[in-house]
């Protein structure tokens, strides 16, 4: 079992942290959850917050107190999911003013998977810069964007399209990831 952080900010689609949080604990991880205070209310709004609350541990994000704000900490990764475009430019730029952003510029520092799933539409030219300093620090972008190949017929069905990629970017083996040999 590894432990893993999962942060959840104020980008609409929530349901996509909680079908992370849903397969990570079903796979026998411990996940510490993360919310802003806009990820706590748009999961609120999206109807989403119930299902947080299997959580393995809820940490406060004023609390620059916690493990995971210091390199010493035994978690195995992190996905920010959704991630709104101001925690992306945070972490893009190492402002670490709270326990979510803190958390993310460590796995930074220490090599650990950061996996970051950005949502917004369109995306301007800072957005798109944020990621690709992210992306160079060594965080993996994962789009919310599911696929359709597996012809799925539920939301949750779509929205583990990408579940499975942010599995696969923490280096987690699962049943879930489809390839083409699968599908066709
Ligand atoms: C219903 C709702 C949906 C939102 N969706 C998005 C979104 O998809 N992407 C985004 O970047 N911001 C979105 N926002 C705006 C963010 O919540 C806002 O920028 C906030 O400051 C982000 O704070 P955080 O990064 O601390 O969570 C949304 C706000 C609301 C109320």
């Amino acid at each position: 079992m590894s432990r893993f952080i999962l942060g959840v900010t104020g980008a609409s689609g929530a349901i996509y942290a909680a079908r992370t949080l849903w397969h990570l604990q079903r796979l026998g991880h411990s996940v510490s959850l993360i919310f802003t205070e806009m990820g706590k209310s748009v999961a609120e709004f999206e109807g989403q917050i119930e299902k947080f609350k299997s959580a393995n541990c809820v940490l406060d994000v004023h609390n620059l107190f916690a493990d995971c704000a210091s390199g010493s900490s035994d978690f195995s990764g992190m996905a920010v999911v959704p991630c709104s475009m101001g925690t992306l430019g945070k972490m893009a730029n190492g402002i670490a003013d709270n326990l979510l952003v803190r958390a993310a510029d460590v796995c930074l520092k220490e090599r650990r998977p950061l996996v970051v799933v950005p949502r917004e539409m369109p995306f301007n030219l800072i957005h798109l810069q944020n990621m690709e300093k992210l992306s160079l620090a060594g965080a993996s972008i994962v789009a919310a964007s599911p696929s359709f190949y597996r012809k799925p017929t539920t939301i949750e069905e779509l929205v583990d399209s990408v579940v499975a990629k942010i599995l696969s970017q923490l280096h987690l083996p699962n049943e879930i990831v489809s390839d083409w040999e699968k599908v066709r």
